[in-house]
């Protein structure tokens, strides 16, 4: 398996165009399911994620071909007919967003069976709300073996449902699977992520009729048929705000580009709290930090527009070298500090007690090798590694690959001392 080696110290100088945004892209793919013309999904980042889903969007019968295009990668997909409506274990083990193909099969061919995710290193992340929407829209489903058999032979029916709590797997999947449905579906408490409404307007484009989009209540009244539709992908936030922390982190000066710097304001403002500088520019933002110590500053993740428990690790790292104790709450997964102890590897002091994290800073972190168990978990080991002493090698480097386009290339043309080593296959435990 590939490594990341680090040398830390270096400070960052530069710019780092930002990637079209995975946790969007994922989803659009998925509702190329939803109509027989091509859908030319624009500004597409090429990762193990997207991969797989193109893997799993074939075997249903969709023609996937990746391309560069006038404006960059572009993926285009097309499925006249959906020649299978089963998505097997494998596949969808492989990565959970493949769940929400569940939605617009049983839209698109009145029957599905698609495989349960499973539990996650972050959480148990069940899919009960997934399946109390679709029933709510009237598929009938059976849960059996480790599969879920969905049937609406009839279609679906519009419905009122109420999330109990916001979440954006289930928002997307009831939108993917209402734009079809005969009569008006209202989702309430519904999730804003940006995410959520770059679906929104790329199936409103498809000639879906979805109003309040970037509300918590969305009204979906149901068309027969989407047509094709070219849609450029919104700029990943995440990795944005990955970048905007590496950069605190290391000091310097880095420009982020072709990306919005409003998708992560909650964030920025804890960054310029901490004493880094933060101006915002046209297409992005740049983070300046010039010698100065950081301050601890406490963060509690929450849904949009509150602070990303994606971006919660990298923030973590961000803290353990600043001045004082930063309390750290992750309300969205109940087990999402698996870096911490790989962080106290490398002389962190934190102390985890439930959902909060107690972080004092320390003078300086010292490299060491570190192994991370998800993807965002793993590029606060990178972030941490930029500013520690020596070298910092991150094992299970396919996590980081599931999610950041190009990493090392983009942190190495800011002057990080950064490299990949390629691996044999087992050397990585
Ligand atoms: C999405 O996951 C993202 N994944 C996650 O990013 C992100 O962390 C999360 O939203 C929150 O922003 C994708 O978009 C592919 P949720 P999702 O449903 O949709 C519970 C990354 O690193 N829940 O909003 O799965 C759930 O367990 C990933 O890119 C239920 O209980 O998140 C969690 O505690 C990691 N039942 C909470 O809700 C359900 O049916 C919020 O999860 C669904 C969710």
């Amino acid at each position: 398996m590939d490594r990341i080696a680090i040398s830390g110290g270096a400070r960052l100088h530069g710019e780092i165009p930002i990637s079209g945004a995975k946790n969007s892209a994922i989803k659009l793919m998925a509702a190329s399911l939803l109509t027989d013309e091509p859908v030319r999904l624009t500004n597409m980042p090429r990762l193990a994620d997207t991969r797989f889903l193109g893997m799993l969007l074939r075997r249903l019968g969709v023609e996937v071909v990746e391309r560069d295009g006038p404006d960059g990668p572009e993926t285009v997909l097309h499925a006249p007919e959906v020649t299978s409506a089963f998505a097997p274990y494998d596949l969808v083990r492989q990565m959970r967003a493949s769940f929400n193909v569940l939605g617009p099969l049983i839209a698109r061919t009145g029957h599905a069976k698609v495989s349960l995710p499973g539990g996650c290193t972050i959480g148990a992340r069940p899919v009960d709300l997934h399946l109390d929407a679709l029933r709510a829209l009237g598929a009938h489903i059976d849960l059996h073996e480790g599969y879920v058999y969905a049937q609406a032979p009839r279609g679906l029916t519009g419905a009122e449902i109420e999330f109990p709590f916001v979440s954006v797997g289930a928002t997307e999947h009831a939108m993917l699977a209402a734009v079809l449905a005969h009569g008006v579906t209202v989702l309430k408490n519904a999730a804003c992520e940006p995410e959520i409404g770059d679906l929104a307007n790329c199936l409103n484009a498809m000639g879906a009729r979805i109003e309040g989009v970037d509300t918590a209540t969305l009204t979906i009244t149901g068309v027969a048929r989407l047509k094709g539709v070219t849609h450029s992908v919104i700029p990943d936030r995440i990795e944005t705000g990955t970048y905007a922390v590496a950069a605190a982190m290391a000091g310097g000066e880095v420009r982020l580009t072709r990306t919005r710097s409003d998708f992560i304001q909650t964030l920025l403002d804890k960054i310029e709290e901490a004493g880094a500088d933060v101006a915002h520019t046209n297409d992005g933002v740049i983070i300046k930090r010039n010698g100065a110590r950081l301050r601890a500053v406490d963060v509690e993740t929450d849904p949009f527009p509150g602070f990303a428990t994606d971006l919660q690790a990298q923030f973590m790292a961000l803290m353990t070298m600043a001045d004082g104790e930063s309390v750290i709450r992750e309300t969205v997964f109940e087990n999402r500090f698996m870096h911490v102890p790989e962080l106290a590897r490398l002389g962190a002091d934190i102390a985890v007690s439930g959902r909060e994290a107690r972080v004092r800073g320390v003078e300086r972190l010292e490299g060491a090798p570190v192994m991370a168990t998800d993807l965002r978990a793993s590029v606060s080991l990178v972030i941490a590694g930029l500013a520690a002493r020596g070298e910092t090698t991150v094992n299970r480097v396919y996590h980081l690959d599931r999610g950041f386009e190009r990493l090392e290339e983009k942190l190495s043309a800011c002057g990080a001392q950064i490299r990949r080593i390629k691996g044999d296959g087992d050397d990585e435990e």
